[in-house]
């Protein structure tokens, strides 16, 4: 297989705002860093449109444009329209892309994204290999990420699932979950598997809880079509949160790379269990494009789960999302069992947290307790602090960086594989919300009024 730095970038469902948000932009950076040396965008939708508006667009999301670096990404960028169901395009697309690669003087590395909704990725994967767009078959390397969502229940996955293991070898399949690109989520097994002082309290008998907690301070935006079919559970908790749960539960790994990590998140997917959970909707939802009138999608959850395992039986995972509340932020606290306390009077009020911060701010920190200043005896919690965006404020990379980055180094751990996909739909279509009361709440508060007896009847005080 060869190794050179350059390569064909097809995004399918280019028109879309992925591919002008995140993914030309991330491509820019990679071209900007060398991490490689030349690469043709080809832009690939439904609609009769131009690469150059496409560009366009892109653009706006660059900060400090280098403009020779993006004018030699606009160089090589084109534009094909396809109907994923039409095999004809197919063809087109496989005769354009073999005459770039030609004119470009290109390897014939292909990166394939599938920016698109997951019920097409069906008919675009097997046409793709129809055409002979990823055969594999001499030294270069082709590769297929597909977007999230992955289906919209366990069965629609699995159907994916089959038809893709027909046509590709999931060696070549890349799933999509963005957090496991951010650079802080990058950082749970690190963090864990790197310090002895914390992988032997890492169970059990140290620990009392975790949270883990996704609040945004906008709505839908323009995604009332999607989300309306889906809300938070399918949205969130069935991919981003439940990876990040993996990561935090998982045991040891042999390496932090490949499939053995993979491999321990599946143990950790199989044995969670959503065992209480709590659906609110904010005021207006129903009035946002897109969205059905007297919808029941929920845009707050907050949910109790359980590990059923040696190390975590007993500890229950709390994790909390919400759409239009009143921050933006996405965090980790452990929480650790209190200690027996010595002397009655000066009992700390709380237990160690440590904290893992993902955004906006990112970092770890480690509250301990500590003697007052001139108070006898009298205990108080301090903050051990690691501010990684202080240190990294330039430099940190975009979650779609690490993503591009690792796919064309063909490093898939920071990808889901089939088996993870079909576990964490399980979890979450065990559960019936048809019949679940969805609480309201005013755009920009807390979330709905009723959390507060849920968090009572489970025992959970939200850290703030
Ligand atoms: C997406 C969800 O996968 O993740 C969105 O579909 C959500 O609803 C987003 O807002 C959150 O991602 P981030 O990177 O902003 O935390």
């Amino acid at each position: 297989m060869n190794n050179d730095k350059n390569l064909t970038f097809v995004i399918m469902g280019a028109t879309g705002d992925l591919a002008k948000l995140k993914l030309i932009p991330a491509v820019y950076t990679l071209l900007k860093l060398g991490t490689v040396s030349k690469v043709s965008i080809v832009g690939v939708a439904r609609s009769e449109v131009t690469i150059q508006s496409i560009l366009d667009e892109a653009r706006k999301n660059i900060k400090n444009i280098d403009e020779a670096v993006w004018f030699k990404l606009c160089q090589s960028a084109y534009y094909q329209k396809l109907d994923f169901a039409n095999l004809d395009d197919f063809e087109s697309l496989r005769n354009k892309i073999v005459e770039i690669e030609q004119k470009e003087n290109l390897s014939g590395n292909r990166l394939f994204y599938l920016a698109t909704l997951p019920e097409h990725f069906e008919a675009a994967s097997v046409n793709l290999a129809k055409v002979g767009l990823v055969d594999s078959k001499d030294d270069k390397w082709e590769r297929v990420l597909y977007e999230k969502p992955f289906g919209n229940d366990l069965a629609s996955a699995i159907k994916i699932n089959k038809a893709i293991d027909k046509v590709f070898d999931e060696k070549n399949v890349y799933r999509v979950d963005h957090y496991l690109g951010k650079e802080l989520v990058g950082n749970i097994a690190l963090l864990r598997f790197t310090n002895r002082i914390l992988e032997p309290l890492w169970n059990n008998q140290h620990i009392d809880s975790v949270q883990i907690i996704r609040d945004e301070d906008f709505g839908i935006k323009n995604r009332g079509n999607y989300f309306d079919k889906y809300g938070a559970v399918k949205d969130m908790l069935q991919n981003h949160i439940l990876q990040m749960l993996s990561l935090v539960a998982m045991e040891s790994p042999k390496f932090l790379s490949g499939e053995y990590l993979r491999d321990q998140k599946v143990k950790v997917l199989k044995d969670v269990k959503i065992k209480d959970l709590f659906l609110g909707q904010y005021e207006g939802y129903e009035n946002e494009k897109g969205v059905a009138q007297g919808s029941r999608a929920e845009t707050f959850l907050a949910a109790r789960l359980e590990v059923n395992n040696k190390r975590w039986k007993g500890v229950p995972f709390f994790v909390r999302s919400g759409k239009n509340l009143n921050k933006k932020e996405a965090v980790i606290h452990i929480r650790f069992k209190p200690v027996d306390c010595l002397l009655a009077k000066t009992c700390p009020s709380d237990s160690n947290y440590l904290t893992i911060r993902i955004e906006p701010e990112s970092g770890f920190s480690f509250e301990i307790n500590s003697k007052s200043l001139r108070k006898g005896f009298e205990v108080e919690t301090v903050d051990m602090e690691y501010c990684h965006h202080c240190d990294h404020k330039e430099n940190t990379p975009e979650a779609y960086e690490v993503l591009l980055e690792q796919a064309i180094a063909g490093e898939q751990s920071v990808f889901v594989r089939n088996d993870e996909v079909e576990l964490a739909w399980k979890v979450v279509d065990k559960i019936d919300t048809k019949n679940m009361e969805v609480y309201k709440y005013p755009v920009g508060s807390t979330g709905p009024k009723e959390l507060a007896d849920w968090s009572k009847k489970n025992n959970i005080v939200w850290k703030s």
